[in-house]
């Protein structure tokens, strides 16, 4: 696509609608926009802008869509699947200062919120109130619940709670000319007319801008507990997940790791909560939440032996707060810690909660076969594997011609075990090449014509999602 470049002239128009400090040219604003959590690719805008208000975005977008011009918008920027990338250059639009919880509505179980504000901030400040706001993507102390709405997010406690779609009520939105709309309704039950809301709820900032979310909230549970099972095989552990769903049991958060995973993140972070043995290979980290401490100790008697059919090694029980935050921060870090590591590629793959050593085998072969390392942790609970691939040895040329096949290829077994290739991520910038392995072309051709609808001048986020886009 081919769009107006930003002229000086657009700059001084820039300026009768927002003020000049939030109208930004730097070098360092620009390149803080150039880039995300992803990979470590560098697209730097023309200019990035900072809203403070639905009126603002209004304006700019009305004269973006009138003069064709690119634009990007970016939460936090902690995304991991390329959606924040102006890989057109042109506009971003960063909602940092759009951070405002605008009302808790305790009466009725429910927060409106600006997009900008960083998640953990806002389940702080519904839980003085008394409320509960469950869906914790591991970024969630510095990404935005506007971002991941945009992704749709899930994390840890998705197994049992959910992810952000199942809290979204209603949104206010901005389409790409400039028009405010809200999609739906502050209720707990919706069957009025095609559910905008659900749309716009992980569309990467395709269809429109995310001004003010309505979400749903719950009473908090009062108490959790927290166990760390180590296994001397990786096949027994990803077999063992399954296991506790089909006994009965629904646990607050069901995570695997690798020992790989563990060592890098420990490593990072230079603490070392977990002993890493010589014949550890993975490890589950599993969680129980409500308010009745005997009914939680009871269930996780009944984990605990289910465990011990899959001949765990000495399982740790957290039995403080510090050794569980302990034990969540070396989970969170993860991610972090293999960009850390290596020049890598983050893959989400999904499948059905049972399929999970099928597709944990997978990886492994496609490794041998195709000569690279791989990091696996994720939310096995869900079905979902963070595969995290390492470049390390790997020659360039490998790594840019050959492994883009492995990954294929992996991607096609995911859907012949019923999964998909995104859980939480989103495809963005780097999984768009991939999306007909999972979607039909009429499915691709009608996701297209949506995305025609809202954006006729593809000026919203280009570059995302479509392989041609
Ligand atoms: C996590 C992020 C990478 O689960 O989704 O840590
Ligand atoms: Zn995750």
């Amino acid at each position: 696509m081919n769009y107006t470049a930003v002229t000086s002239e657009h700059i001084e128009q820039f300026q009768k609608m927002l003020s000049a400090d939030r109208i930004l040219t730097d070098e360092e604003n620009l390149l803080r926009c150039a880039s995300d959590e992803t990979e470590d690719f560098v697209f730097r805008p023309h200019v990035v802008l900072q809203p403070v208000s639905t009126e603002e975005i209004s304006k700019i977008m009305k004269f973006c869509y009138e003069q064709n011009m690119a634009v990007t918008p970016r939460g936090a920027g902690t995304g991991l699947s390329g959606g924040a990338l102006p890989v057109s250059g042109g506009i971003v639009l960063d909602m940092k200062r759009m951070n405002k919880i605008i009302h808790i509505d305790a009466e009725n179980f429910q927060v409106t919120t600006e997009p900008g504000i960083i998640t953990e901030e806002l389940m702080q400040a519904v839980r003085k109130e008394g409320l509960f706001y469950p869906v914790d993507p591991s970024s969630k102390g510095s990404c935005f619940i506007g971002g991941n709405v945009a992704e749709n997010s899930g994390g840890a406690r998705a197994v049992k709670y959910g992810v952000v779609k199942d809290y979204v009520l209603n949104l206010e939105i901005v389409l790409p000319n400039g028009e405010i709309l809200w999609t739906g309704a502050n209720t707990l039950k919706n069957s009025t007319g095609y559910n905008l809301t659900q749309l716009i709820v992980g569309s990467e900032g395709t269809l429109a801008i995310v001004t003010k979310i309505v979400l749903k909230l719950l009473p908090p549970p009062t108490r959790n507990l927290l166990i760390f099972v180590p296994f001397h095989s990786t096949e027994e552990a990803c077999r063992a997940v399954n296991k506790v769903f089909l006994a009965g049991y629904t646990p607050s958060a069901l995570e695997f790791m690798e020992k790989d995973a563990l060592v890098i993140a420990q490593n990072y972070l230079g603490v070392y909560p977990i002993q890493i043995t010589g014949d550890l290979a993975a490890a589950l980290l599993i969680e129980v939440d409500g308010n009745d401490e005997e009914q939680l100790m009871r269930e996780m008697e009944g984990i605990v032996n289910v465990m011990e059919q899959f001949n765990p090694g000495e399982i740790l029980f957290a039995d403080n707060d510090t050794s569980k935050e302990a034990l969540w921060k070396v989970r969170r870090v993860m991610g972090e810690a293999a960009k850390h590591s290596s020049t890598y590629k983050e893959e989400d793959t999904v499948v059905p909660r049972g399929r999970l050593p099928e597709l944990m085998k997978k990886v492994k072969d496609l490794g041998s076969e195709y000569g690279f390392e791989s990091i696996c942790y994720g939310h096995a609970g869900d079905g979902n594997l963070h595969i995290n691939i390492l470049k390390r040895a790997m020659p360039d040329d490998a790594w840019k011609n050959i492994l883009p096949e492995a990954i294929r290829k992996l991607f096609i077994y995911t859907r012949e075990l019923g999964g998909t290739i995104s859980g939480e991520h989103g495809i963005g910038y780097v999984q768009k090449s991939y999306m007909d392995i999972v979607f039909s072309e009429t499915g691709i051709s009608l996701q297209k014509q949506i995305k025609q609808l809202f954006d006729p001048k593809k000026i919203l986020n280009p570059g995302k999602m479509f392989p041609d886009h």
